[in-house]
């Protein structure tokens, strides 16, 4: 389970206005690096709790915190990483093949993933040890 990609921000349209900002993303646009297929939202973390601790096979995400901020760390069976997401114009995007971690959710954060896949069981790797052993 070779990275191919690298897991890096990219920085999303911004429109600004004086009523507020608003930023989008579309399928067309040139910038997304996959097909949107599933969108799904953490919200209402207790303070201390970690979300994440497993690896995706095939899908691709995108990770953006609409709203307060949270530490995504990450680990691609050689190096570690680690992203303070605190802007909604920002995404992470995260080939798959990445051992992940969310924590440190400030109180009232919303982080909101695009995913390239639809939801299944199947493209999750759980178990840590698993991990390691397609990474060998
Ligand atoms: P999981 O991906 O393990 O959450 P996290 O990585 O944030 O800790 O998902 C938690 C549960 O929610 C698990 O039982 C699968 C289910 N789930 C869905 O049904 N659909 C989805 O799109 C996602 C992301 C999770």
């Amino acid at each position: 389970m070779e990275n191919k990609e690298k897991a890096r921000i990219i920085e999303l349209p911004r429109i600004y206005d004086p009523r507020g900002n608003l930023t989008f993303v579309e399928n067309t646009d040139g910038l997304m690096p996959f097909k949107i297929e599933r969108v799904y939202w953490i919200y209402d973390v207790p303070a201390g709790e970690a979300r994440g601790g497993h690896a995706h096979r095939q899908g691709q995400e995108i990770l953006i915190a609409l709203s307060g901020s949270l530490t995504v760390k990450l680990f691609d069976g050689r190096e570690r990483s680690e992203f303070l997401l605190n802007r909604p114009f920002q995404g992470l995007y995260m080939p798959p093949g990445y051992w992940r971690t969310m924590d440190n959710f400030s109180s009232g954060s919303v982080l909101m993933v695009l995913s390239s896949v639809p939801y299944s069981e199947d493209d999750y790797i759980r178990d840590y040890d698993d991990f390691l052993s397609l990474k060998a």
